[in-house]
């Protein structure tokens, strides 16, 4: 790959992982809208073709390089080609997930492992890569994190303690590298309508897993609108941030649980007695089998609206592999 001599002279460059879909494609066109070349990671080659394909609309340069960012070779490997093909990297977004749902009784090793993998490992292992071409033009992490990295979301376990070590990672690396003139910013999201169950794994009763979690991400009143929260996220990042927490449910159990964490300990050991009962031994993470019934059709539409918009379908090949298409 040759360095590419007939890009404007300045313009910045972002690198932005799990930009194949969801937040992460919304995360980049905002950067796209405000004048950034665009480095996009998934594991997806498909995915991520779609999401280039899109965001070159916006007159920038894209570049797509498939890996998984929880290996440091790979991870390695995808800053490289950021500054092989543009010389310097301005803003570094590490938002690379997986969800999987289900009760912990159901959850495996392996899907603690995976989870870290993910969202722990790739958060540290890009960040280390990037952090030298960072140095060199002030540049901006943003750490894409959850209300689950904050407090105990039943039915969450792998998610949340992964999510916990982002942000104490992201923490502790906003207060060392200031000094550097690296700024970071830990993005505190709540449930957005970024289409995400469609890709979402779930254990236990699987049916009843998806139904809950579906309709919790599309209700307006839990959820919010996934192209406001990039918006927020990216203005947040590029004004150097230091936090940003999103969706007023999310805000309001972050104080609760500042103020009185026995007190949300309790109300979330009662919310999970709501949650669907333990199957055992349960099947490991995978996709709902069954068709929904109509309530649930309707009571989640605007999720499905937002999988379509949003590139949650563009990998059919993926989809029907799993059994989801
Ligand atoms: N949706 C919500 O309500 C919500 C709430 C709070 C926080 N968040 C966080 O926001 C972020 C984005 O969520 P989303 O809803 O947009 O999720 P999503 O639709 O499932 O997208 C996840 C993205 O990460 C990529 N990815 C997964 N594993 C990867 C790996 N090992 N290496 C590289 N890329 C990988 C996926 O592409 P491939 O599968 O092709 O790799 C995809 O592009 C996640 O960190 C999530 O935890 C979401």
């Amino acid at each position: 790959m040759s360095k590419d001599t007939s890009r404007p002279e300045g313009r910045p460059v972002a690198l932005v992982t799990g930009a194949s879909r969801g937040l992460g494609f919304l995360l980049a066109r905002e950067l796209a809208v405000r004048g950034h070349d665009l480095v996009l990671c998934a594991r997806s080659a498909a995915g991520l073709d779609a999401a280039r394909a899109d965001l070159e609309r916006h007159g920038i340069e894209v570049l797509g390089v498939p890996a998984d960012i929880g290996m440091t070779a790979e991870a390695g490997r995808v800053v490289d080609a950021a500054l092989t093909r543009f010389g310097r990297l301005d803003v570094l977004v590490c938002n690379a997930g997986l969800i999987q749902v289900g009760p912990a009784a159901a959850m495996r090793p392996n899907d603690y492992a995976q989870a870290m993998d993910v969202m722990f490992w790739g958060l540290v292992h890009p960040v280390l890569a990037a952090l030298p071409a960072l140095r060199r033009t002030g540049g901006r992490i943003l750490a894409v994190t959850s209300v689950g990295g904050k407090l105990p979301a039943p039915h969450l376990l792998p998610y949340c303690a992964a999510k916990h070590a982002a942000v104490g990672f992201a923490e502790g690396l906003r207060v060392e590298v200031a000094r550097e003139g690296v700024s970071v910013t830990v993005g505190v999201p709540g449930l957005m309508r970024t289409g995400s169950p469609r890709n979402a794994m779930f254990t236990g009763d699987r049916d009843a897993e998806y139904r809950w979690f579906a309709t919790a991400d599309s209700l307006p009143l839990l959820s919010m609108n996934a192209e406001r929260a990039a918006r927020k996220l990216v203005d947040a990042t590029l004004r150097g941030r230091p936090e940003v927490v999103l969706t007023p449910a999310a805000k309001l159990g972050m104080r609760l649980h500042g103020l009185a964490p026995a007190t949300t300990l309790r109300v979330l050991t009662g919310v999970n007695r709501l949650l669907p009962a333990t199957v055992n031994p349960g099947p490991s993470p995978g996709h709902r089998t069954s068709p929904p019934p109509r309530w649930f059709t309707i009571l989640t539409r605007l999720s499905r609206t937002a999988a379509r918009r949003w590139h949650q379908f563009d990998d059919e090949t993926q989809l029907r592999s799993r059994g989801a298409a």
